[in-house]
């Protein structure tokens, strides 16, 4: 099976003899199927990972702190609350205003892209600093996803704060979510803030933006503020994104469903209220429609059209306008990543973080021109939108989501390519994508040029359910997915609509009772492993400069230890053979990690420290980082060092 070579037909291969034999044999048929033995993707096996990964590995742990290998530190670079410009002040979370949280880092950091500065340029010159290495000063660009009144906020408790939040303090949230920019230098002292760089900049829900590509304008997207569908404030739910290497930063709408409250059944159109159910709308949710109209349905049914998308803003022009790119589809974006070759399109990788749903690629419908950047700042709003097929035997396709093309029709409820870009999970389904187990980043390692597909978890994949690439039943650790596009290490083709896979890793403890819980790793070597080295619930990924895969989880606590940070090679002997290097305080998950392109320093997001059951403003579990009684816990952004000053994880 993991050896065979035929092509990817048009036609899904069904095998039920073989289908029998998976189930039969159960996770340790799948491990083998998939790749978690396999030599891996690249044709050259170098075993750079043991002197690459030479760190000493941290333990499983659960407790009020964070942690990480003997001769590492951790600055605390921001938090929710500090302040971006000069003349802020302390951070007083009584007495916080929207006014005031608009010129403060936000809430529950999430994606972090570093976007280095050129020495000798300013503000406005992306064209020169996109092509800066510079890792000692640059901007720290990162995603808010989401706001926690009852545990912003004095008074609350989790259930009273859904659909009790007063409204200044959802004015608060407003400003709290979105995206900061913040110029940041290493210094004597460490990682800081620059504050009142020009560049500092907040990108809340009240920001205004464009809506470009071919959904603008579609009357779908029009409301009473905005008859022409093509401007929009704000952007909520903004998980992973992505870089571009025109030095622009790409940021995903996630969550949003939850941001809209109403009842979808009394939408009269039917195509709109079967829409708003696909992303959770409902009376139950956050109470934001009581104040700010354009959050409930019954007044304005088209507003959460006007989410989902991927949001592109050039952090080096403080004064641009966001735009939401409506070519890369309309679901509960984790992220796109790019895989830029000169010469050839753009290619773009992301995922649908929702149960059964899908994994996407976007191919330009221009060409990638290195320095052209008034031409490359378009590449992302024309091209072809695909899903995922993951056949059985590690074939697979890209199957385009084109209007009139294959079920995508109006037979079939679709007016036109709007209509495809805006119902995208209907349109997937309907062509025969794959429904995968939550994907969440998609990433390109560039040292072996395969694609990683992170796939958190599906508790609602039933028994009789699972498919090839998706192989466990109540998927509980999640698993890790690797495309290998056609061609060599470096040459690979990723605009080639076949592609092979296999299954990188299976997450969850390697001597668990349960198949269905067993994880599976690359243990070609005995004694690689220790009983810390396993996760579960991949979700974020980063490569380091060597090819090595650091992947962030959002999950662990569930099965008894902090969520972090593990570091593995993807080729060789070590390949899949994860090592644990970071672990955050309880409560937390981790999200970001991005490395500065010299590779010495490691930012990472500590997402929601202290959310556990019944930890609230007025008495948290913990309040890391400060551990001060006057303090919340805070959301924070670390910046990661070798204390010796050489490159984290060599
Ligand atoms: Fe916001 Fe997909 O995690
Ligand atoms: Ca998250
Ligand atoms: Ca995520
Ligand atoms: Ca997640």
């Amino acid at each position: 099976m993991t050896n065979d070579n035929q092509q990817p037909t048009s036609a899904a291969p069904q095998n039920p003899a073989r289908r029998t034999l998976i189930k039969a044999l159960g996770v340790a048929t799948a491990a083998t199927a998939g790749g978690g033995l396999l030599p891996g993707c690249s044709a050259e096996k170098k075993n750079a990972s043991r002197q690459n990964l030479a760190f000493a590995e941290i333990p499983h742990r659960l407790d009020h702190h964070h942690h990480l290998p003997d001769g590492y530190a951790a600055d605390l670079l921001m938090r929710w609350g500090d302040p971006l410009d000069g003349f802020a002040g302390n951070f007083d979370p009584e007495n916080l205003d929207a006014g005031e949280q608009a010129r403060r880092f936000g809430y529950n950091n999430d994606f972090i892209a570093f976007m280095p500065l050129a020495p000798e340029a300013g503000p406005g010159e992306g064209d020169k600093h996109c092509q800066s290495r510079n890792s000692e000063r640059g901007l720290l660009c990162v995603n808010h996803e989401y706001t926690q009144p009852h545990l912003m906020f004095a008074g609350y408790s989790e259930d009273s704060s859904i659909r009790g939040t007063s409204h200044p303090h959802i004015a608060v949230e407003q400003q709290a979510c979105g995206h900061s920019v913040v110029e940041i230098e290493n210094t004597a002292e460490g990682w800081q803030p620059v504050l009142g760089s020009p560049y500092n900049r907040r990108i809340t829900l009240t920001t205004a933006m464009d809506i470009i590509g071919a959904a603008a304008g579609d009357q779908r997207l029009q409301t009473s503020e905005d008859p022409s569908g093509a401007r929009v404030f704000g952007t909520v739910g903004n998980c992973a994104g992505g870089k571009t290497p025109w030095g622009t930063v790409l940021i995903a709408e996630e969550g949003f469903g939850g941001a809209f409250q109403g009842d979808p059944d009394n939408v009269a159109d039917e195509v709109e209220a079967r829409n708003h159910h696909a992303f959770g709308i409902s009376p139950q949710n956050r109470n934001w429609g009581d104040y700010d109209l354009r959050f409930d349905i019954a007044v304005e049914p088209n507003e959460p059209n006007r989410f989902g998308w991927m949001v592109e803003y050039d952090p080096y022009d403080p004064g641009s306008r966001p735009r939401k790119l409506t070519a890369l589809g309309r679901f509960e974006h984790e992220g796109f990543t790019l895989v830029s070759k000169p010469g050839q399109p753009i290619v773009a990788y992301g995922g649908d973080d929702d149960e059964h749903q899908f994994v996407y690629r976007f191919v330009s419908s221009g060409i990638y021109h290195p320095g052209d950047n008034r031409h490359n700042r378009e590449l992302l709003t024309e091209g072809t939108l695909y899903a995922g097929q993951f056949r059985e035997g590690g074939a697979g396709m890209w199957l385009p989501l084109v209007f009139g093309q294959g079920p995508l029709t109006e037979e079939n409820g679709f007016r036109n390519q709007a209509d495809v870009l805006i119902d995208c999970r209907r349109a997937a389904k309907l062509i025969g994508a794959t429904p995968m187990d939550r994907p969440e980043d998609v990433e390109t390692n560039p040292v072996n040029d395969c694609t990683y597909v992170m796939l958190t978890k599906n508790r609602k994949r039933a028994e009789g359910d699972e498919n090839a690439a998706n192989p466990r039943a109540r998927n509980t650790a999640g698993h890790v997915l690797e495309i290998v596009p056609p061609g060599r290490s470096g040459e690979r083709d990723h605009v080639s609509d076949s592609f092979r896979w296999n299954t990188f890793l299976l997450g969850g403890n390697p001597n668990a009772e349960s198949p269905a819980e067993r994880g599976a790793y690359g243990q070609q070597l005995p004694g690689t492993m220790s009983e810390h080295s396993w996760f579960a619930n991949p979700d974020n990924v980063a490569f380091d400069q060597h090819g090595n895969m650091w992947i962030a989880t959002d999950g662990c606590e569930s099965f008894g230890f902090h969520d972090g940070l593990w570091a593995m090679a993807t080729e060789g002997d070590l390949r899949a053979a994860p090592k644990h290097f970071f672990g955050c305080p309880e409560g937390a998950e981790i999200c970001g990690p991005e490395f500065t392109p010299d590779g010495k320093t490691l930012f990472v997001s500590v997402q929601h420290p202290a959310d556990t059951d019944n930890s609230t403003f007025d008495n948290p579990l913990h309040r890391w980082p400060d551990n001060d009684p006057a303090m919340p816990p805070r959301p924070s952004v670390l910046a990661i060092r070798r204390k010796d000053g050489g490159a984290v994880g060599s």
